[in-house]
């Protein structure tokens, strides 16, 4: 323990590009705008508020705070935690707190979590960037969804656009990350969040003005028991972890900027409740205005690049508001693209002593390479499939249903496990500086034993694996 201490503060003086002391988040603020830049993206405004609406309205939200309580926040915590005690990159910091073990092959595969993610992440991201334009131009201005459908087909099965988008995007965040953590990443989304909040609450104001608004709000809210099952609780489960970013090196390495003073417990929940209240302001700024107009409300990216365009089409001023959408869709989306990109720059920065331009130009001219199948495989490459899978579809299954849960199963078991309460009360008092005692407690209680066997559950779940274990315990179900 005492040689960890030694480590830590060594570290904290020694520094990245050895300039002195090692970069990190300036202010309190700062802390929790970058950390909700990252929890916050499109996640929050298709993901969230569609689930939502199919799965039973506020029996879902009830369910899926439940998760977050469970899973998410407890993890968040520990990724957290450990990250600001090593005061390093994700596979360093598993290194750290545990030498000569094989612990690091968590934060490994959170490296390439990160990395599997932006692949095709960026491309989703590139969509909400080129519809900026379009919107503004006037270009998918039309009440008619065949329409709309059909400019976002001729969108995605372009191959030149849809790299050229792509590679606009990495070079937005490849700039701000190269700016560093405090002038480029805080900077950023200290700036981008309170913009976000302004538009969403814009509008909201706008859907719920419209006549006819109130069967969205009954579509997102009304509790209905009846439609939750087994599977909806997986669901939220899972979405609690992609919605907190964790489970794949993100939060290690962010909880790794924390400042010392910094209340861990307390920033994160405020994260994840900042986060939900923005689930929900999506929800309330999407829906009503999708039953005013009479839709159908789809999921996932027809409805953010096909439903809404002919919803906004359809109210007064509806351009205008469009362009408001998609920029805060595309803000949402580079706050989490940051936090993404930071994982594998902060390791390739201190574990390689590459300088920050080097690391950063390194990972980006990579994803331009992995992610240009992500980018194809609506065009060029949608013929090509591995497992019955594209390339887009591979990465997102492989990180949302095996590398993310396998990370946080694992950072939870270290931290109940081998890690241990002293360490943890340590951690988490800030030195026992603060007087948190109980959350503690109860935080340990719940990682240890409750976060794991959800997890393993939802895990087991993802791979199809759960159905067989309970058939062979019960061959009659
Ligand atoms: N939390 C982001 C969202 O809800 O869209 C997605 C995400 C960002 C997942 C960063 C994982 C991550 F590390």
């Amino acid at each position: 323990m005492s040689s960890l201490v030694g480590e830590v503060a060594g570290s904290a003086v020694e520094g990245r590009e050895g300039k002195g002391v090692r970069d990190g988040f300036t202010t309190g603020l700062g802390v929790i705008a970058a950390t909700l830049g990252s929890a916050v993206g499109l996640g929050n405004i298709w993901k969230f508020p569609f689930m939502t609406g199919v799965n039973g309205g506020a029996a879902f939200i009830i369910i899926y705070l439940l998760s977050t309580l469970l899973v998410g926040l407890p993890v968040m915590i520990s990724e957290t935690m450990l990250g600001r005690k090593a005061r390093a990159d994700a596979i360093t910091t598993l290194r750290k707190v545990a030498p000569k073990q094989l612990w690091w092959l968590i934060g490994a595969s959170g490296v390439l979590a990160a990395f599997l993610i932006l692949a095709f992440y960026t491309e989703v991201a590139a969509w909400v960037f080129a519809y900026i334009f379009k919107a503004a131009f006037g270009e998918i201005l039309s009440t008619n969804p065949e329409v709309t459908s059909a400019a976002f087909g001729s969108l995605i099965s372009n191959p030149v656009q849809s790299l050229l988008w792509q590679w606009g995007v990495l070079v937005v965040i490849s700039a701000i990350i190269i700016a560093g953590v405090s002038k480029g990443i805080e900077n950023t989304t200290k700036r981008l969040m309170p913009v976000l909040f302004l538009i969403l609450v814009m509008l909201c104001i706008r859907s719920l003005t419209l006549p006819g608004a109130a069967q969205g709000l009954a579509f997102l809210f009304t509790p209905d028991f009846s439609k939750v099952t087994g599977a909806t609780v997986l669901t939220a489960m899972g979405l609690s972890f992609f919605k907190l970013s964790v489970g794949m090196g993100t939060m290690i390495t962010y909880g790794s900027y924390f400042r010392d003073d910094q209340d861990i417990p307390a920033t994160t929940t405020k994260v994840m409740l900042a986060d939900l209240l923005v689930s929900m302001l999506a929800g309330i700024a999407i829906f009503p205005a999708v039953f005013a107009f009479g839709f159908e409300p789809g999921a996932g990216p027809s409805l953010l690049f096909i439903t809404i365009p002919a919803v906004f089409a359809s109210m007064p001023f509806g351009n205008i508001f469009m362009v408001l959408f998609f920029i805060l869709a595309a803000i949402a989306a580079t706050g989490a693209m940051l936090s993404l990109l930071e994982v594998p720059v902060a390791f390739l920065t201190e574990k390689k002593n590459y300088s920050r331009v080097k690391a950063t130009l390194l990972t980006s001219g990579l994803l331009a390479l992995i992610g240009s199948t992500a980018a194809l495989s609506n065009s060029t490459l949608s013929g090509v499939t591995l497992f019955g899978m594209t390339f887009f579809d591979l990465y997102d299954y492989l990180t949302s249903n095996i590398l993310l849960p396998v990370g946080g199963l694992f950072i939870s078991i270290f931290v109940g496990w081998v890690w241990g309460y002293k360490e943890v009360k340590q951690a988490l008092s800030n030195e026992g500086v603060l007087n948190n005692e109980k959350i503690i407690q109860l935080f340990f209680g719940i990682v240890k034993v409750v976060t794991p066997i959800l997890v393993a559950v939802v895990l087991l779940n993802g791979l199809g694996v759960l159905e067989e274990l309970l058939w062979l315990l019960h061959p009659s179900l």
